[in-house]
């Protein structure tokens, strides 16, 4: 991938910022106290869901992501981008997952890292290794978001857990219907979030997962041409007009130029200073509703992280399947029937006298 350009000549801080001693303490801190946030939570979820059945799980996600992210922090805003469109289309089912579901191919999601798809095949793989078939990858998604949080620099708060994945996939163009484009203003924002249950202030909140990651140039063109959108800075526009001379462009930007790979509360200094990248983040400064939202989260760092924590609790509940309802996935990019389908396709292709000598 080529490299996201900074908009502004702002230095950069490493990549990653965690020293590694600081890593291993956050590694033993797997299963350590987190903040809980104050939600009901959703009928056959629990904390601590997986205490006899696979009770290192988090320690292993943690585990392994912590290499991951070693590797490629920007790892990390993929992975939570990626929870975040699971939740918002059909509920966290891990439909997005799915190689044959038309979420997949439908625009929103075509700039969702593979990587992001391979971590969490991965992640199943070591999960079920060590406990079996207990762990869905809706719950696994969850998780690596969670600590891609972490892992950035924000809170580390407990998650519910005893997701299960989905059967089926969503209809053509939901994805366009429940996902928000960065075109949007706030009142399509607001709507939508509602929608999930989310209200103003999770909105404001969640919109601060923006402080680290990539936008390309095409997803935010319409700010730059013909003219400058007023109500972008002045000096940001002439960077951004440097990294996408042309409309069409599609090199990335750091979504966050003050602190692009670590967690925190700039983005929304960079919206008090109109300095956000997307229509949709900006005008949530632009809008007085959401307006003294956004300033009190750039002036309190603990608030925002506690409203994220609360507001990722309320999206990661969004339309959760449990108890007997859909199943554990065997592979998170097929569903079970689908895997024995082909599995069977095989067979056949092989032949008895084939399969007999492997
Ligand atoms: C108003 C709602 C939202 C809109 C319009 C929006 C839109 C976008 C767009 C267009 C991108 C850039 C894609 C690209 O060019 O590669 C992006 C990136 C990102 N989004 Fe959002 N998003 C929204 C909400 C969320 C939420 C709720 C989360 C997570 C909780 C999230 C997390 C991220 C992250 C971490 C990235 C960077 C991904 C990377 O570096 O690969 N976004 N978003």
């Amino acid at each position: 991938m080529q490299k996201p350009t900074m908009a502004t000549a702002k230095s950069l801080r490493s990549p990653l910022f965690i020293p590694f001693l600081l890593l291993a303490s956050c590694l033993s801190s797997a299963n350590g106290e987190k903040f809980k946030a104050n939600v009901t939570i959703a009928n056959g979820l629990a904390y601590g869901f997986y205490r006899y059945t696979c009770p290192q799980v988090e320690f292993i996600v943690r585990k392994y992501l912590m290499q991951v992210y070693r590797r490629d922090v920007g790892q990390a805003a993929g992975i939570l981008r990626l929870h975040s469109h699971d939740c918002f289309v059909q509920g966290c089912d891990g439909s997005v997952l799915l190689d044959r579901s038309p979420e997949r191919t439908e625009l929103p999601n075509l700039s969702l890292r593979p990587q992001s798809f391979e971590i969490i095949e991965t992640l199943r793989q070591i999960v079920h290794s060590q406990c079996g078939r207990v762990v869905s990858c809706s719950d696994l998604l969850t998780l690596a978001a969670r600590d891609a949080v972490f892992f950035t620099g924000g809170l580390d708060y407990a998650v519910p857990l005893g997701r299960r994945d989905g059967v089926t996939f969503p209809r053509i163009n939901q994805t366009f219907e429940d996902l928000v484009a960065p075109t949007a203003k706030t009142t399509e924002i607001l709507t939508k979030f509602a929608r999930k249950d989310l209200n103003l202030v999770d909105t404001v909140a969640l919109s601060g997962a923006h402080s680290i990651g990539i936008a390309h140039c095409i997803t935010f063109e319409e700010r730059l041409f013909p003219d400058r959108d007023p109500t972008m800075e002045v000096s940001l526009f002439n960077s951004l007009r440097q990294v996408c001379p042309a409309p069409g462009a599609t090199a990335p930007v750091w979504l966050d130029f003050r602190s692009p790979n670590r967690f925190d509360n700039l983005y929304y200094i960079d919206l008090m200073n109109r300095q956000g990248i997307f229509t949709s983040d900006q005008d949530l400064f632009e809008d007085p509703r959401t307006r003294p939202t956004v300033i009190s989260f750039a002036a309190n760092q603990r608030l925002f992280f506690r409203n994220f924590a609360i507001a990722m609790t309320k999206m990661g509940i969004v339309d959760v399947l449990t108890d007997g309802q859909g199943e554990i996935r065997g592979r998170c990019s097929m569903r079970n029937s689908d895997v024995n389908d082909l599995e069977s396709v095989v067979e056949q292709d092989l032949g008895p006298s084939s399969s007999a000598s492997i």
